[in-house]
């Protein structure tokens, strides 16, 4: 009978058995009698062995002295073995090497700068943390999806290339678009969700956004992926429900499904298992009140950066609602609350541990003349707006909606102490190689 090929995460399932191991070399450590060699082969991480016995003088050398990222065919023996992670190891009895790079490895056991590791992020991704870091982003999306489904919404991909601003004009990419002129890269797939959430009710999309931000803060990214959801009738409140259900169904699922990834990358794991709806709101005129108390310079009016959010998120255990910004640092298409024009429906929802901003939402505005007015306050062209106005010309009802940053929400859970790690080739200021 031909040796099966088993992946690591099955070995415990195989032992006392022949099996065949594809992979890599990872790390090694040799002696004169015996060599360890560090596997992995993108489920898991474990250790082969080869007693010199077992071979003859030359493949035992070869054994030896491979180079780490070798890549190899092992038949071995599956044995228990209490001390590993996983419990098991590989007892070699013969290895076929399929490619043994000329040069040493260029990441090796010792540290390495941030740059480097950066501009060498194709090797980087083979790394240990990077592969659970990586497996945790995984479960976040498929938990994102898996709420969806659950909850009767309609996935809508919505398009990348835009003649509408969806945010704001201060930070898009514009590209020429053959004989129609300049359009956008997308930084919201929000505008289009609306549309759709007026055809078939609650509709969520999952995709790049982008933003020629010149921020170069741990939180940003030029590209990064967002997770935006729109629903017909429902107003501020049902929206906000909607957001702290999903974030605590995020958290808990990938509790339930990547703990030992979380683990592995040391991660607080009391932290996340507080984190359960619902969450604390609290307004944004309150929020001012308490940063003046805490001795910010900031008054009613300004936006929050980096240390306010922190500032205000730190007081509490799980995310919280910061509800109801003034109109002028929001956009344009937020719906003004009926009792105080100066403050719009909507929601920033803060990570705590200083991880900051990763939901942004509101009620939109659903009245013609009023949006009109926006778009003009903020000299967005009408004429590109036309299907969006006719969202409210035809059976215009109230509909809300929001967007939830995949990457942040990938730090925070990680706890990573920068975003650049939470997507496989980040896309910074500096950075578009690799
Ligand atoms: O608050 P934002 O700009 O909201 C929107 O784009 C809305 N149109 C969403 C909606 O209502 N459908 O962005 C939403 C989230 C932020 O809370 C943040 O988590 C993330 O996207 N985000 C970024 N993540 C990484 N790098 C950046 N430059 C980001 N800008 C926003
Ligand atoms: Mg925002």
């Amino acid at each position: 009978m031909k040796t099966q090929w088993i992946y690591i995460k099955d070995f415990k399932n195989h032992i006392g058995e022949e099996i065949e191991f594809r992979g890599w070399v990872w790390n090694k450590r040799s002696g004169g009698k015996i060599a360890f060699l560090q596997l992995r082969d993108g489920t898991g991480f474990v250790q082969g062995i080869a007693e010199k016995k077992n071979f003859d003088e030359e493949q035992f050398e070869k054994i030896r002295k491979i180079k780490m990222e070798s890549s190899v065919t092992i038949i071995g023996e599956i044995k228990r073995d209490e001390r590993s992670p996983q419990n098991v190891e590989l007892h070699i009895k013969n290895i076929e090497i399929i490619h043994e790079p000329k040069d040493d490895y260029p990441i090796s056991k010792k540290e390495h700068g941030i740059d480097f590791l950066m501009e060498n992020r194709h090797l980087w991704l083979r790394s240990k943390r990077q592969f659970h870091i990586l497996r945790i982003r995984n479960e976040i999306i498929k938990a994102i999806r898996d709420f969806y489904n659950q909850n009767d919404f309609i996935l809508i991909d919505t398009p990348i290339f835009t003649g509408s601003i969806g945010e704001s004009a201060g930070n898009t990419f514009s590209l020429d678009y053959f004989d129609y002129g300049k359009v956008y890269l997308a930084q919201t797939g929000q505008l289009y969700l609306e549309a759709a959430a007026m055809a078939l009710g609650k509709v969520y999309n999952l995709g790049p956004t982008f933003r020629s931000e010149k921020s170069k803060t741990r939180r940003h990214l030029i590209e990064f992926w967002m997770n935006e959801a729109e629903v017909a009738f429902y107003r501020h409140e049902d929206n906000m429900r909607l957001q702290e259900n999903l974030v605590s169904y995020i958290v808990q699922k990938t509790l339930e499904n990547a703990s030992e990834d979380l683990k592995e990358i040391g991660r607080d794991i009391t932290k996340l298992e507080k984190v359960t709806a619902p969450f604390e709101r609290i307004t944004y005129t309150k929020a001012i009140e308490f940063l003046n108390k805490k001795g910010f310079n900031i008054s009613w009016g300004d936006d929050f950066g980096a240390d306010e959010e922190t500032a205000i998120a730190s007081q509490f255990e799980k995310p919280v609602f910061v509800e109801k910004y003034p109109k002028k640092v929001k956009a344009f298409y937020m719906q003004p609350d009926e009792t105080n024009p100066d403050v719009v429906l909507c929601d920033d929802l803060l990570a705590p541990e200083g991880y900051g901003e990763i939901i942004g939402a509101s009620e939109r505005i659903w009245k013609e003349e009023v949006l009109i007015e926006r778009l003009k306050e903020n000299n967005l062209p009408l004429d590109e707006y036309q299907w969006y106005l006719d969202l409210r010309r035809y059976g215009s009802v109230p509909h809300s909606g929001f967007g939830l940053g995949i990457e942040r929400t990938v730090a925070w859970i990680c706890g990573l102490e920068h975003i650049r790690e939470s997507i496989p080739f980040a896309r910074t200021l500096y950075r578009v190689y690799p």
